[in-house]
């Protein structure tokens, strides 16, 4: 079974420590919470928005994100964009728009791409990629990477530098 599949073990939701806030770490985005007890700390985590907002519009969606962290004694800002599926279970699955042959940004493809299949583009080598980030065509040997997600007082959050690899199915 692929590791990213494994992760669907999470199942139980958290309530924070006065019962107000519920925290739930969702694989892929996927409507489940975490076994873990411990609330997260999103605090050098990216919002991507209120959970209600993202479930929402049209599907496959680019979703941008500004997260600031602490490198050391540093603190840096970053942003970026992940793109966002609603898959038939109804569950999100949040995506990192990096070309897994050589780490070039993805932009979406054209409308007569999208007809065809194909809702990414790597514009360095032609690699192209399905509404779910699976690699269809050119040389990227695997889907884009992913993203674990966490609930946090309704808000979906990202660490945008721990992504989890998927191999092509
Ligand atoms: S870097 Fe994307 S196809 Fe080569």
């Amino acid at each position: 079974m692929p590791k990213w599949s494994r992760r669907k073990f999470l199942g139980n939701s958290l309530k924070g420590t006065a019962g107000l806030l519920t925290v739930s770490v969702l694989p892929l985005g996927l409507a489940a919470c975490s076994k873990d007890d411990k609330p997260k700390d999103v605090s050098s985590m990216a919002n991507l928005g209120p959970l209600s907002e993202l479930e929402r519009g049209e599907f496959p969606k680019k979703v941008n994100y500004k997260v600031t962290y602490k490198d050391a004694w540093v603190t840096q800002e970053e942003e970026g964009f992940v793109y966002i599926n609603k898959k038939k279970d109804g569950n999100l699955l949040i995506m990192a728009p990096i070309c897994t042959h050589l780490g070039c940004t993805v932009p979406e493809a054209d409308e007569t791409l999208k007809k065809e299949g194909v809702y990414f583009k790597c514009p360095c080598h032609d690699g192209q990629y399905d509404e779910n980030g699976i690699n269809v065509a050119g040389p990227p040997p695997r889907p884009f990477d992913v993203y674990e997600a966490v609930i946090q007082d309704g808000n979906l959050y990202i660490s945008v530098f721990d992504r989890i690899k998927r191999e092509k199915s």
